[in-house]
């Protein structure tokens, strides 16, 4: 049986990118919101992602305390019809994503876990912040991902201080050719 979400494949020509930080079990999230707050985590997102189209589910924008993320076109996944979200542009699936996406090279897909389950296998860049530890109380995670799929080319270890309360490092990953 088709998930109710399911959509037509290659629809979109350009790269799909998935950021994401996961703790050491996959976890993503508690209770709507983050696992923890990593000042440079949001400083490394903003770098990555400003500037082009992100992409997420209408739980994760709810989640997102200033609302539409400032200097890229956000567009937020939701089955109800009559939605609207300041600065956003909604769609009801993942083709309407696409024809949202004609003119660009690159869209990010910024979660949650059901956005994230929907989209990472048609992914072909994994930005991956994995923060060393391990939150008991999460609710939402992150696919498991076959490490054969993907070859690491980036890392960037970052130590934990007095604003960071955990070590955490920053994979950039590109998925192999089939
Ligand atoms: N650590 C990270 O990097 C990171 C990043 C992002 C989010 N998060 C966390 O992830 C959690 C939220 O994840 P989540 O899985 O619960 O929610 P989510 O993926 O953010 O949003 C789920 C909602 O998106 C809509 N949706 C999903 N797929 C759709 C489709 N194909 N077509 C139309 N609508 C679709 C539905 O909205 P309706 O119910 O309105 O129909 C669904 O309820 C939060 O705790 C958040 O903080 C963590």
């Amino acid at each position: 049986m088709q998930n109710k979400h399911t959509t037509k494949r290659n629809e979109f020509s350009g790269e799909i990118a998935v950021i994401v930080a996961t703790d050491e079990n996959n976890a993503i999230g508690k209770k709507g919101n983050l696992l923890c707050h990593l000042p440079n985590d949001l400083k490394h997102f903003k770098q990555i992602t400003e500037h082009h189209t992100v992409v997420m589910g209408r739980k994760t924008f709810e989640s997102l305390p200033k609302g539409a993320l400032p200097n890229r076109k956000n567009i937020v996944l939701t089955s109800q019809k009559h939605a609207e979200f300041t600065n956003c542009i909604v769609c009801h699936s993942l083709d309407e994503v696409w024809q949202h996406c004609e003119n660009e090279d690159k869209v990010f897909f910024i979660g949650g876990e059901q956005i994230y389950r929907q989209i990472i296998d048609r992914a072909n860049t994994l930005y991956l912040t994995r923060i060393h530890h391990t939150f008991d109380d999460a609710d939402t995670f992150f696919p498991v991902i076959d490490p054969d799929d993907w070859t690491l080319v980036e890392e960037k270890k970052q130590d934990a201080d007095e604003k960071h309360p955990f070590n955490y490092t920053f994979f950039t990953y590109i998925r192999n050719d089939k």
